[in-house]
């Protein structure tokens, strides 16, 4: 603590030991990810990716500058995934190597007094995988298990572990991914395929069950939450949009030890179903409403459901060119944190989505979400004023 910091008012506060921190995924920052289906996905004919993840932010040799920015912010916590592909690039050929590299970011978090939260699978699979069954094929359970039984050990000193990363995004995907092809705009998230659901929460119960036999930290699952509205006459669509979308998911995380939110916007239903966001709610990503309020709406909905499952926001921020916004987002979806928090939720964390402007998926490098800038030829980070930001509320352990 430092002189300049001043009193909060209570509504702001957060409680003691509160996690701050920010967030990447392998294949959005690492580079030369060529082993995994994305990869395959980006250089199919007809691919409906904006462009190849190529070098993305080369935080494969990068990282620990990637860490020293998010401790010298002043924020405690580091959300990274493992690289499935790399760890097992054939299958049952295993490398130590790849392994040892991200045993390394463990430590490397813990040098830097940062708190490692580690996912298993954040979206990419190896490709010999894809080629063989993919997440619902019969095999995949057996060969999650080993993948969870390999990495395991590497894990003792994460400070949470999640499986999965949005099993009930992966669930929309091949939909999504449809309608992307066909150059249809993306209005909202379509209802999970059930088999596809249904598949990714059984493998989520093999990992935790490796998981929790090896001894690791808390383990749990992280889900895409969204703030439900129902407009006139759109109760009934809203209730069973939300149960395929959300409520089987955070039901089957009830004996999870932690379950991570991943918020940014709200969706909207009429008798018809999802109402398209008008344009002048846009942000500049992914056609999504800007709606800052739906973090403190969808945490108080996750903390009715699983009362007595801890909560962390694994996920949340905004793609803009205009970083002063992010900060007003940010400052704004926090004071609903806050507030459901005071009002009882069990929230442990906030983790910012995202360190590095990253490989957003299918949509490429325009999104930016992140507090820093990265150069696409010579990586060269630039903080943006919201890193700092950010690091200023934690090290409050309260809004500025
Ligand atoms: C989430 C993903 C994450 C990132 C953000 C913007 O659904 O988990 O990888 O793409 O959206």
């Amino acid at each position: 603590m430092t002189a300049e910091l001043i009193p909060h008012p209570p509504a702001d506060a957060f409680p003691d030991g509160f996690l701050w921190g920010t967030a990447t995924a392998a294949h959005q920052v690492e580079g030369g990810n060529v082993n995994n289906d994305h990869w395959e996905m980006e250089h199919a004919e007809h691919s409906p990716f904006a462009e190849s993840s190529g070098d993305a932010c080369d935080s494969w040799h990068r990282w620990p500058e990637d860490l020293d920015l998010v401790a010298g912010a002043g924020l405690n916590t580091y959300r990274f995934s493992l690289e499935w592909s790399r760890i097992e690039p054939a299958e049952g050929e295993f490398s130590h190597a790849a392994l040892d590299h991200y045993r390394r970011i463990v430590d490397g978090c813990r040098d830097r007094g940062l708190n490692p939260l580690v996912t298993l699978v954040h979206f990419t699979m190896p490709r010999w995988l894809m080629h063989d069954g993919g997440w619902t094929g019969p095999k995949t359970g057996d060969r999650i298990a080993r993948y969870t039984e390999f990495v395991a050990g590497a894990l003792g000193d994460a400070a949470y572990v999640a499986t999965i990363n949005e099993p009930n995004l992966m669930a929309t995907q091949p939909v999504m991914g449809a309608m992307a092809r066909r150059g249809e705009p993306i209005l909202g998230l379509p209802r999970p395929d059930q088999g596809v659901a249904e598949a990714l929460l059984a493998l989520h119960g093999r990992m935790t069950d490796v998981l929790r036999g090896a001894g690791t930290p808390p383990v749990g699952m992280t889900l895409i939450g969204r703030e439900h509205i129902a407009e006139a006459g759109g109760e009934e669509r809203m209730r069973e949009e939300r149960a395929a979308f959300e409520d089987q998911f955070l039901t089957a995380a009830e004996d999870d030890d932690w379950v991570g939110l991943q918020i940014y916007t709200c969706a909207r239903f009429g008798p018809d179903g999802l109402v398209a966001v008008a344009p002048e709610k846009h942000t500049l990503a992914h056609g999504m409403e800007r709606r800052p309020e739906a973090l403190g709406a969808a945490v108080r909905r996750a903390a009715e459901v699983l009362p007595d499952v801890p909560l962390m926001v694994t996920e949340n921020g905004i793609a803009t060119a205009d970083d002063a916004d992010r900060v007003r987002f940010t400052d704004e979806a926090l004071r609903g944190l806050s507030a459901a928090i005071a009002d009882g939720a069990n929230v442990r964390g906030y983790v910012h989505w995202s360190l590095l402007d990253n490989f957003e998926w299918m949509l490429g490098f325009a999104p930016t979400f992140g507090l820093v800038s990265v150069d696409r030829r010579t990586f060269t980070r630039t903080p943006k004023p919201s890193l700092n930001w950010l690091g200023e509320v934690a090290r409050r352990n309260g809004l500025v």
